[in-house]
């Protein structure tokens, strides 16, 4: 039956069962050519090698941080804290780029925002953002990129990181919003 405007729309049973998946929560830290500096907010990251270490990230394809990582083959991934990540999420889930969010005109459309403006960051030797208040970060080279659907896995080589605080990192389910289904 169709349903009417307004009414709930009601979860299939693979939708639930995907979104009963534990994800942490991470800010990707990237850069373009011309060194401008980005972040997004992303649960789909996960370790997927020993040796050579190597770890995957799910990234939708119209991404600004798509785009950067195509140009300068870097990344860096923040572990958001269980204490003070939740406000760092707040601050980089927007897109960058107003475009990215349907229906906006022209005018706010051609919009970008820097997510990091309030963030305090310093720049790991890639180029790439590393947030000061992170329980810990990696920093990857893209080596492959590989078209999964409305998303592009970038597999990323682990050549640096560090555990910068004690404590938990941050799950989706702490923070209340959902990625999946
Ligand atoms: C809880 C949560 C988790 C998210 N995880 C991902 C993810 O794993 N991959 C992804 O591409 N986008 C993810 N997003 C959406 C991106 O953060 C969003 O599209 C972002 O604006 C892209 O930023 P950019 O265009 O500036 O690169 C997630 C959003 C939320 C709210």
């Amino acid at each position: 039956m169709p349903s009417l405007p307004g009414t709930p729309k009601e979860l299939e049973g693979v939708e639930k069962a995907l979104l009963a998946l534990s994800y942490g929560v991470h800010v990707i830290g990237s850069r373009s050519s011309d060194g401008t500096l980005n972040a997004m907010l992303a649960d789909w990251v996960m370790q997927v090698s020993f040796r050579p270490r190597l770890l995957a990230v799910s990234i939708e394809n119209d991404a600004r941080t798509l785009r950067f990582i195509r140009e300068t083959k870097v990344f860096t991934v923040n572990l958001l804290h269980q204490k003070d990540g939740v406000d760092i999420a707040r601050k980089v889930v927007m897109p960058s780029e107003a475009k990215k969010v349907k229906g906006r005109s022209e005018e706010l459309a051609s919009k970008v925002i820097d997510k990091l403006a309030t963030i305090p960051y310093g720049l790991h030797e890639n180029g790439c953002p590393v947030l000061d208040q992170a329980l810990g970060w990696i920093a990857c080279n893209a080596v492959e990129f590989f078209p999964v659907g409305d998303h592009t896995l970038v597999i990323g080589e682990c050549v640096d990181g560090e555990r910068l605080r004690p404590g938990e990192m941050l799950i989706e389910r702490e923070l209340g919003w959902e990625y999946g289904g």
